[in-house]
C-alpha cells in the first residue's frame, strides 16, 4: 500500500478548496485499510478519513494522514419476491447506486437521487431528501473500529439515526471507518412517496398522475438541477446548515412578527423553519464576498466560485449566524463538517 505525501486535497472535496494533506492513502481493499491503519498508527500520525468529500469545509491543511476510503462492491445477499438486501461498499458512488437500484427496478432510494458523496457516508449524516431518509431503507453496516481493528456490524438501532445526525457523528465520532452499507429495497409495491411539494408539482406539469420510481427519481434530478449548483461548475457542499428546530410557542412568536415565516409542525410542540428562508430574509440570497458567496438559487447553499478559501467560506457562515440570531433569536448549526 503506496502513500503519497503532500497531495492536494482540491479534487477531493466538493468545495474545491485548496488544501494539502501530510500523507494520503486511497484504500479500495480491506487489507490495504487495515496496512494504512497500522502503518499511519506506527508512525504516530493524525488520521482524518474522507468518503465522497461532498460534507466538509477545509479551513486548513491536514498535518497527518488522510484515508480516501474507495472500496468498491455490490453484492446481492438476499432476494424474495417482494424484497433485495443489497450489500454496497462504501466507496461506491452514491447517486450511481441509486441509478444501478433503478436499473433493477428496485424502489426505496429514488427521491435521493443526485445526493453528491459515496456510500460510505450516507449512513454518517443520515443522508436524506424529499420526505426520505437513509434510515427508511437500511439494515446493517460494517464498520473497521480505529483503536481495535476489529470489524464491528452495526444495525440500525445501533446507529441511532436522526434528522442528518447518527452515532458517527456524535459519541462515535472519528472511532470507526466504514467499509459496507446494506439496503433493503423493495421489488414490487413500491412505496412510492411524491408527498413533498416540489415533487408532485413537476410530476403534475408533466400529466404524470401514477407516478413510477422512474419518474419521481426523474422529478428530482430536474429539482436539484433547478436549485442546487453541480460542484463541477461551482464549488459546494450542499445545504450547508441544518434546519432548525424551535418550540411553537416561539414560533408563533415569530409568525406575529413575520407572518409568511413558513414552519413544518413536528412532535411535541416543536417547529421546523427552513435554514434558507431565515438566510433569504437576511439579505443574503445570491450575495458575494471575495470569492465565496450564497447561491442565487437556494439561499442554504454557500458557495466557491473559485478560489475562494475555506476561512472565508466560514467567516461567511459565521456572519450568516450571526445576522440569523440577531433577527430572529435562532441559531444555526452546520450541516457540513468543519474541519
Ligand atoms: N426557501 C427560501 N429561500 C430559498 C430556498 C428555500 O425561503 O432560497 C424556503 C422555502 O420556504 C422552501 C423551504 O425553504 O419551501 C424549503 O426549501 P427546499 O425544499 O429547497 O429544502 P431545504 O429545507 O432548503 C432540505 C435539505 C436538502 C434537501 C431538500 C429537499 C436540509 C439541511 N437540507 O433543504 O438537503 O435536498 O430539503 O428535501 O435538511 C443537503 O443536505 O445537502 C441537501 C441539499
Amino acid at each position: 500500500m503506496i502513500s503519497k505525501k503532500n497531495v492536494s486535497l482540491k479534487a477531493f472535496n466538493t468545495f474545491g478548496l485548496e488544501a494539502k494533506a501530510g500523507s494520503f492513502y486511497n484504500t479500495r481493499k480491506r487489507e490495504d485499510l487495515l496496512e494504512a491503519l497500522k502503518t499511519i498508527r506506527s508512525d504516530n500520525q493524525k488520521l482524518t478519513i474522507l468518503g465522497g468529500g461532498s460534507n466538509i469545509l477545509l479551513t486548513r491543511d491536514i498535518e497527518g494522514a488522510v484515508i480516501k476510503n474507495s472500496i468498491p462492491g455490490k453484492e446481492i445477499l438476499e432476494e424474495t419476491a417482494d424484497f433485495v438486501k443489497v450489500k454496497f461498499g462504501a466507496g461506491e458512488n452514491w447517486h450511481e447506486c441509486v441509478l444501478y437500484a433503478l436499473q433493477n427496478d428496485w424502489g426505496g432510494i429514488e427521491n435521493l437521487s443526485l445526493i453528491p458523496g459515496t456510500m460510505g457516508a450516507a449512513p454518517m449524516q443520515n443522508i436524506g431528501a424529499y420526505g426520505v431518509e437513509i434510515c427508511n431503507v437500511f439494515v446493517e453496516l460494517t464498520a473497521l473500529n480505529i483503536q481495535t481493528l476489529q470489524w464491528e456490524i452495526f444495525s440500525k438501532r445501533d446507529c441511532n439515526f436522526g434528522y442528518r445526525e447518527s452515532v458517527f457523528k456524535n459519541t462515535k465520532k472519528g472511532q470507526y471507518i466504514i467499509v459496507d452499507v446494506t439496503l433493503k429495497l423493495t421489488k414490487v409495491n413500491h412505496t412510492i412517496d411524491y408527498s413533498y411539494g416540489a415533487i408532485s408539482d413537476v410530476l403534475k406539469s408533466e400529466g404524470i398522475d401514477k407516478p413510477t420510481i422512474q419518474d419521481v427519481s426523474n422529478a428530482v434530478i430536474q429539482i436539484r438541477k433547478s436549485k442546487l449548483p453541480d460542484p463541477k461548475d461551482i464549488g459546494n457542499a450542499g445545504s450547508f446548515f441544518k434546519n432548525p428546530t424551535i418550540d411553537k410557542i416561539d414560533y408563533e412568536g415569530l409568525k406575529a412578527e413575520f407572518s409568511s415565516i413558513p414552519g413544518y409542525e413536528l412532535p411535541e410542540d416543536k417547529v421546523k423553519v427552513p435554514a434558507a428562508w431565515l438566510i433569504e430574509q437576511c439579505g443574503w440570497k445570491g450575495t458575494t464576498k471575495n470569492k465565496v458567496g450564497v447561491h442565487k438559487n437556494q439561499a442554504l447553499v454557500l458557495v466557491n466560485h473559485g478560489g475562494g478559501t475555506g476561512n472565508e467560506l466560514w467567516e461567511l457562515a459565521l456572519e450568516i449566524q450571526k445576522s440569523v440570531a440577531d433577527k430572529f433569536g435562532i441559531d444555526l448549526h452546520p450541516e457540513v463538517n468543519i474541519i
